[in-house]
């Protein structure tokens, strides 16, 4: 086992994963070229590392939230097309400008907002229209789309924003069958139809997420935006075939090991009890880690090669789990989740445990988890 670098735990990251999830996408997705999404620090994986891996395995394109995530991306030296989709009101729009950073618009105001922030900046400002297909989270209403279309389409003749994409997101693409998945597709085709009769002619028009990148080929127009796949993790719930592999293994020294007798209450407010003397170790990870509290008594983890399930509370720094009579030799460690390659627990599976989906399991890992990385980036 390599030793951890500065603490007992470590989320290592398989930057070959990520780029060989992303090359398997590209090939499914062709001729479609492929967004890799960075937003949430990789989703939790490392942004810039991550950023690298992504374009290793041929991505394109990457998108990010907010301007701030894409002007780091900008500050390591990324020179490809960046989209960031989130714009509160006073955000860096001119110095998202300056950068060459894409600026996804989803309120109308934003097109005046951004054809000053050209002004101020001398250069032309590149948009991507965001329509509001069904989701009703970002991006213009049906009402709001033929209005801001032409807005745009003027300030693209007037020299002083380029719409260089129409996008939309899903609601649903992760449950295959929904209902809205069609009508969120036929209303999308609505919105292209509008924004080309306005005249507006994109590089690029983009809708799919991982889950429709995976299974709904009609969606992948110019360009794909798979977040969670590239990072090895199938959104859709149930048997994965998708050949995709983890990136992120989560895993620890264990700090302690004793013996307690039969009927011993364990971790705070004695949530678990020992039905026989037996064993425990303490795993230094705790919700200050990222660590769901609500794992306790549910989540799975692997210690000294075994399948096992924490016990007890998760504390602030640290869980216990209950060895039985299993004794632990002295380099024994704690696998949370990996790839599953020596039946160690998936993120997948932790999410299934706890009742959420896996993005939330990877992107929680904190800063006081050091993230180690394999393969380059
Ligand atoms: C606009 C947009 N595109 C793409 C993605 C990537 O989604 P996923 O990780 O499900 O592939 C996200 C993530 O939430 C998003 O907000």
């Amino acid at each position: 086992m390599p030793a951890m670098p500065s603490s007992f735990a470590e989320a290592r990251v398989d930057l070959g994963a990520i780029s060989e999830n992303t090359a398997a996408l590209a090939r499914r997705a062709s001729p479609a070229a492929v967004m890799g999404v960075v937003k949430a620090d990789g989703y939790g994986h490392g942004m810039i590392p991550a950023a690298r891996a992504l374009l290793a395995g041929g991505a394109e394109w990457l998108g990010t939230a907010f301007i701030e995530e894409a002007l780091e991306l900008r500050g390591a030296g990324v020179t490809c097309p960046v989209v960031a989709w989130i714009l509160p009101p006073h955000a860096p729009l001119a110095r998202a400008v300056a950068a060459d950073i894409d600026l996804g618009v989803s309120t109308p105001a934003l097109i005046d907002d951004i054809a000053g922030a050209a002004r101020e900046t001398g250069r032309r400002a590149r948009v991507h229209l965001k329509a509001d297909t069904g989701l009703n989270r970002g991006g213009l209403t049906p009402d709001q789309w033929p209005g801001t279309v032409a807005a745009a389409a003027r300030a693209e003749a007037a020299g002083l924003i380029r719409v260089t994409g129409l996008f939309s997101h899903f609601a649903c693409a992760d449950e295959p069958g929904h209902p809205s998945i069609a009508a969120q597709i036929s209303a999308f085709h609505e919105a292209l139809e509008i924004a080309d009769k306005a005249g507006l002619d994109p590089e690029v028009r983009h809708l799919a997420n991982s889950a429709a990148t995976l299974t709904l080929p009609e969606t992948r127009f110019d360009l794909v935006r798979p977040g969670i796949a590239s990072y090895g993790l199938n959104p859709i719930p149930g048997p994965d075939d998708t050949g995709l592999r983890p990136a992120m293994t989560l895993r620890s020294a264990v700090a302690l090991v004793k013996r307690v007798p039969a009927d011993s209450g364990v971790s705070y407010g004695h949530r678990y009890t020992t039905d026989r003397a037996t064993g425990l170790a303490l795993i230094p990870l705790g919700y200050g880690d990222g660590v769901p509290r609500n794992a306790t008594n549910t989540g799975p983890v692997q210690v000294g090669g075994r399948r096992r399930t924490i016990a007890g509370t998760v504390c602030m720094d640290q869980f216990m789990v209950d060895l039985g009579d299993d004794t632990l030799g002295p380099d024994a460690e704690a696998v949370l989740f990996g790839p599953g390659d020596a039946g160690e627990p998936t993120a997948r599976e932790w999410a299934e445990a706890l009742g959420t989906i896996p993005y939330e399991i990877v992107t929680r890992i904190s800063p006081r988890v050091p993230r180690v990385y394999d393969g380059a980036g």
